[in-house]
């Protein structure tokens, strides 16, 4: 029988359900992880596909589950669901609490309009986390963090991101910015309004800057930064809110809502101080959720990110269509977009062709500025996740590639290495082998793109989101 590796579908056990949890597990470790590689390394991501008896529909909908690698004299591993409640009515309900992005309540209908009044939004975090001050919080688009203990991953309790400020759900993707974050929140009505705000890198309440009023409701993943300015990418694609607010009913869900606006791409440039409109401009329709970087030059403002043709980089990511023998994905390619400032429309070019995603950079040193080396996850042949790991020099350049027959690597994160050493960094990467049935967390020398070490689990990880490296050399973020 021809193994999945041979035949090329092993990407499809990235989509399968791991119950196991597993609590500091000593890893054994092939090759060397440097030695001032101290800290930990937290990321988030699927657990499970399945809401008790009910089949999730949607990549997003998956029940979170963290993972962490500490790095001391060796490296431990822990995996734990969230504690939300939507994971608890999950195991004590065996169904779906509230509307999932692409799964609607398993509740009668009086229920769900019970919901839709009184705000009854999901708190499944499977996206990211977020460290204010000593406080560790699995998020997600919700209003709701949901806190946790870094050490053990046990959850203590949930955090309403959205009190102090006038908005329904804040974003999963933030940036640090000295002592403080920034991020946007988003209240929906007929339309939409974005709320950018900051809040003390050491926790505490936010304070809005300005808000960003549409007459439709765009969908934003996340947001640029240059030394001065915060660039809004508004995508030409948003909800249908009618939609929406029917689903409560018909059972629609946020991704049944999802629809192309007649619209170009916006990049909105606010000042990231005092939050004043310094201009927006326009680009030809695409859909963006990452950005790599962004920067000041010359009276433009140059922005890297990962554009796909149109919405389907979101309705197309439904487990039926991941889990296919030959998926149906729009690529994503990395381009630059240079965006002037005073008047006229954007232009763009394909700095890597993909399919690409999870754009990474040293974050603590190039976030806004001019920046020589960027990371991304690459796929080649019919495959809904990557396959390789890709070094691009943004303005052109040659190209290093990492890759391991048959496994698909998650989201490279940089880890930069301490200012006494002679190091530029390492990537980590959680890496799905099929073959072995397990995931194997992979070191590569980030200049090189060399591999250093790898650690394989005792178990298989469903592929993964969005993590934070948290340790001596990184202060607080190595994303945005
Ligand atoms: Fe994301």
């Amino acid at each position: 029988m021809a193994s999945e590796q041979e035949t090329g579908t092993g990407y499809r056990r990235g989509f399968e359900t791991q119950r196991e949890e597993l609590q500091d597990v000593s890893l054994s470790v092939e090759g060397h992880f440097p030695d001032w590689l101290r800290g930990r390394y937290i990321a988030n991501g699927p657990g499970a596909f399945e809401a008790g008896d009910t089949d999730l529909r949607h990549w997003f909908d998956a029940l979170a589950m963290l993972r962490s690698f500490t790095f001391d004299d060796g490296v431990r591993y822990s995996n734990r669901f969230v504690r939300s409640e939507d994971f608890r009515f999950a195991r004590e309900q065996d169904g779906v609490r509230a509307m999932l992005p692409g799964t609607p309540a398993d509740r009668p209908p009086w229920t769900r309009l019970r919901q839709a009044l009184t705000d009854a939004f999901q708190d499944n975090p499977s996206v990211g986390v977020v460290r204010y001050g000593d406080d560790y919080l699995a998020v997600t688009e919700s209003p709701w963090g949901i806190r946790f203990d870094p050490e053990t991953l046990e959850t203590t309790d949930r955090v309403d991101l959205t009190a102090g400020l006038d908005c329904d759900v804040t974003l999963a993707h933030l940036h640090r910015d000295g002592n403080r974050f920034l991020n946007l929140g988003v209240s929906y009505d007929r339309g939409a309004t974005y709320t950018l705000f900051e809040r003390p890198a050491a926790g505490g309440d936010p304070t809005p800057l300005t808000r960003l009023r549409f007459e439709d409701a765009p969908y934003v993943h996340s947001f640029a930064l240059t030394e001065r300015y915060a660039v809004v990418t508004v995508n030409p694609v948003g909800l249908d809110t009618t939609t929406l607010l029917t689903g409560v009913v018909t059972g629609d869900t946020f991704i049944d809502a999802v629809e192309p606006l007649d619209k170009p791409l916006r990049f909105v440039v606010l000042d990231r101080t005092t939050g004043d409109h310094v201009a927006t401009v326009a680009a030809p329709p695409a859909f963006v959720y990452h950005h790599a970087n962004a920067y000041e030059t010359d009276g433009e403002v140059v922005v890297d990110c990962v554009a796909y043709p149109d919405e389907r980089a979101m309705t197309g990511l439904t487990l039926a269509n991941l889990r296919a023998g030959a998926p149906k994905l729009p690529s994503g390619d990395l381009v630059r977009y240079r965006i002037p400032l005073d008047g006229g429309d954007a232009s763009r070019r394909t700095v890597h062709d993909g399919p690409v995603e999870f754009p990474m950079i040293d974050y603590a040193r190039d976030n806004g500025r001019p920046y020589g080396r960027l990371y991304l996850a690459e796929t080649r042949g019919e495959s809904s996740l990557p396959t390789a790991l890709v070094q691009v020099a943004p303005d052109g350049g040659t190209v290093t590639r990492w890759a391991d027959a048959g496994g698909y690597p998650g989201e490279p994160v940089f880890v930069p290495a301490p200012e006494d050493i002679d190091d530029y960094g390492v990537l980590l990467s959680v890496v799905l082998d099929p073959d072995a049935d397990r995931s194997v967390l992979v070191c590569l020398d980030a200049a090189s793109m060399d591999e250093l070490a790898r650690a394989p689990l005792p178990h298989r990880l469903p592929y993964g989101f969005h993590g934070q490296f948290y340790g001596p050399p990184v202060d607080g973020r190595t994303m945005n």
